[in-house]
This record gives structure tokens, sequence and C-alpha cells, in this order.
């Protein structure tokens, strides 16, 4: 149950990047020698991807446990080092382990079976099986979803390939296959999208070719292990900036998060929604940009999300949505995508606010929330979204009654602290 607040005020450090943790771990495990990962999620979609690497014969440890996150260590296995899992692997809830680990199974020559939660197992796979064996592995699926069985290839053959809908996680699983390939695999990209692997296999010492619109790699090269740090996940810190944003009088201060620009796209619309934002970008960890971030309520207006925006703030949207409710409006369109998320969370979304309330209108392919009734809150379903659960705790701290939040564990899969934290910062 989460109770209205006043303002919210504070000092946050978030949990280390799921993005970034994800892809550290997957080229850890592939790379030659041992790599210490500081700052690794605390999240469940990421300890999904440890379980399924250890079951691949990986050997990861965690050696302790910071205000940034785990800390572990991988013994690299080098490429094509996996060994067959005795039984199927289970990706949980997250798309991110079954699309990229998908990539690197391609080039394994043993079949492996990748499974997961409910949720994991409606989600669309089609776009990265079509590459993938389009480079040489066969997969069966389920109608196009999980359980994926990849069986991949002795040698995979390099492809230039265009995903259909703007996906990191597709342009990740075809250069990750790409490394093993013989030749240059390209992919190219209409709309960029966040472009953590591209920086993490220059880190581990890969020639990554990058064009304005494309990225490319030539197989056989090496992964290096290396040290590696994690910044704080800037979509987890998004509920934070968002509520700060919503509530007069409310500041709040977010220290050593990721200030990548293909994931920072929220602040612009946090500044056109009225807020005040101010970043202070101060170095660096392992190639991406690191800083802190505060924002202050200073009245909330309308904003449009354009879709050539979208992929920059696909993960921010729920939260953007919570925002607007607060008194502002926000009209989001070509985000089609936010349908095959953990959840449809175009239509969760509607449904949730809607009983909170709210005026939100659904279209095809996005929202159009008009926030100009308080709301009353209610009672919610988070349908096993994390991100659902916490856009709907930031709704509620504007309403003038209650909210329970059914579902509202699933914020572990990105964020175990989030309602802790929530309560920390209430004053
Ligand atoms: C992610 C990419 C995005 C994002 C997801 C994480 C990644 O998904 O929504 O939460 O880590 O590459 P798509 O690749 O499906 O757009």
């Amino acid at each position: 149950m989460v109770q209205p607040a006043a303002r919210v005020r504070g000092r946050v450090q978030p949990p280390g990047d799921k993005s970034i943790s994800h892809r550290y771990a997957l080229m850890s495990a592939i790379a030659d020698g041992k790599s210490t990962i500081r700052g690794y999620s605390t999240g469940g979609d990421c300890a999904s991807t440890l379980a399924c690497l250890r079951g691949l014969g990986v050997s990861v440890e965690q050696i302790g446990h910071d205000a940034h996150g785990l800390q572990l260590t991988i013994d690299g296995r080098g490429l094509r080092g996996f060994t067959a899992p005795a039984s199927p692997l289970d990706a949980g809830n997250s798309g991110s382990t079954i699309r990229m680990l998908a990539g690197i199974l391609a080039a394994h020559p043993f079949a492996t079976t990748v499974t997961g939660d409910d949720s994991l197992r409606r989600r669309p796979m089609r776009r990265v099986i079509v590459p993938l064996e389009q480079m040489g592995a066969r997969i069966a699926s389920y109608d196009g979803r999980p359980p994926l069985t990849i069986q991949g290839a002795t040698e995979l053959q390099p492809v230039d390939f265009t995903p259909e809908v703007p996906s990191a996680q597709v342009k990740s699983a075809v250069l990750l296959a790409g490394l093993h390939a013989s030749g240059v695999t390209r992919v190219h990209e209409h709309v960029a999208t966040r472009d953590h692997t591209e920086r993490a296999l220059r880190t581990f010492g890969i020639d990554v070719d990058r064009t304005p619109d494309s990225v490319a790699v030539t197989g056989g090269q090496r992964l290096t292990g290396r040290p590696l740090d994690v910044p704080g996940d800037i979509s987890s810190a998004a509920f934070w900036m968002a509520a700060a944003a919503s509530l007069s009088g409310s500041e709040i201060v977010i220290t050593h998060v990721g200030l990548n620009p293909t994931r920072s796209g929220i602040l612009d619309v946090l500044r056109r929604l009225g807020a005040e934002v101010v970043v202070e970008e101060d170095g660096a960890a392992s190639g991406e940009p690191i800083g802190s971030i505060i924002v202050r309520h200073r009245g909330l207006g309308s904003a449009v999300v354009t879709p050539a925006e979208v992929p920059g703030v696909i993960d921010e949207l729920p939260v953007l949505a919570a925002l607007a409710t607060h008194g502002g409006e926000l009209l989001v369109t070509g985000a089609a995508e936010l349908r095959v998320k953990e959840s449809d969370r175009i239509s969760a979304l509607a449904d949730g606010f809607r009983r909170m309330g709210a005026t939100i209108e659904e279209l095809p392919d996005g929202f159009h929330v008009h926030g100009r009734d308080r709301l009353r809150g209610g009672e919610v379903h988070a349908r096993n979204d994390h991100r659902l659960a916490m856009a709907f705790a930031v709704a509620a701290l504007g309403a003038t009654g209650p909210t329970t939040i059914h579902d509202a564990g699933a914020a572990a899969v990105s964020y175990p602290a989030f309602f802790s934290v929530l309560e920390s910062l209430r004053v």
C-alpha cells in the first residue's frame, strides 16, 4: 500500500545499471581470463543471467556487496568455451538475458533450451531467431516465443542485418554472434538504440566499427578479462526524478549514475515538462559516462514524446506517464514496442491509472495522459511488471487516498530496495 506524500527529498545511489550488468557478465564469460565486476545489479534479471552462465559451465563468484551493488569475479571461458548445460536454462523475467545469450549460444555447437517465466514466454523472439538462423544457427521456438532451443553452428556466417524494430537487444545478439563468425557482421539502425554493447566490446579490447547508422565487428577477435565498474541505473533513478518533479517542494540528488546519451532522454522530457534538472558529469567508468543528477519540482506542464525519441526513453515511459498524472499532460506515439515488454504496458498503464482516477487515452502505439484531476488512489495491478509496480507507486504519491499495488514485489526484478527507498524519501 502506498500512501500519498507531501514531497520527497534526499540523496539516492541507484542500483547498478541492469543493461550494462548483463553485458559485462556475458562478455566476461566469453573473454580470456578473469574479470571483476563492481556495482553489478542486485535485481532478479541480472541474477538470471548469472544463473544461465553457471549452467553453461562459467564460474561466477560473489566476493562482496556495497552501496553500488554486487562485486563479482567471472572466470572467462574464451570464445566457444561454454559447456552443454545439463538442463534447460531459466532466463526468468529477462528479455535481455534470453536474447543476448541466444547470440552467444548460436556459436556453440550443441543444443541449449532457454525458457523463462509466464511473461517471458509470451514475448516475441523472431527478431533474434531470424538473424541468428541466417548466420547458421537453428532455433526451435513455440510459435516465435520461448522456450527457445538453440542449436549452435560450428561455423557462423557473418550478416549484414537491419532489425525490423529498433532494438538494442537484437543488435547485441547479432554482434555477439558476429564475434564468432568469419568476416564482418554489421547491424544497421535507422533510429539509434542504447550503445552499451558497442562501448563494452571496446572496453574488452574489441575493434568496433561505427558509422552514424550502423555498427560492425569482425569475427575472431578475442575479449580480454578485466576490472569493470557498473554505473548506477538511470532507468531506476527515473522513478525518483519523476517523484521529485511531481511534488511541490521536492528535490532529489542522484549520485554515481550512468549518463550515456542513448539512455538519458528522460532528462530532456523532464525539462520539457517543467522540472529543473541539473547534471554534473564527473568522469567515466569502463567507457560509460557517469555523474550526478539533481531534480527539483518547478511546476508541471505538457510535453510530447515523438517516435524518434522513443528508443531513448522506452523504459521510462511508464514513469513519465505517472508524472503526468500529477497535473501535467503527456502524449506519446510511436511506442508500440511497449505492448511487448514485460506486460502490455500501454493497456496495463491505462487500466491502472483509470482505476486511480486518471484520464488517459490508450492509443495503438502510445498514450495520452491528461493530468487535470487529482488522483484518488485505489487498487491497481502491476501485472508482474517491475516498471509498472514502480510507476504506479510514483503516481500514488499525488493521490488523495492510499493505493494498493498488486504484484508490487515485481519491482525486485530491477530494484529490490525500491519501496524502502521510497519510504526514506518522504518528508
Ligand atoms: C534493453 C533494451 C531495450 C529495453 C530493455 C533493455 C537492453 O529493449 O527496453 O529494458 O539492455 O538492451 P529492446 O532491445 O527490446 O528495445
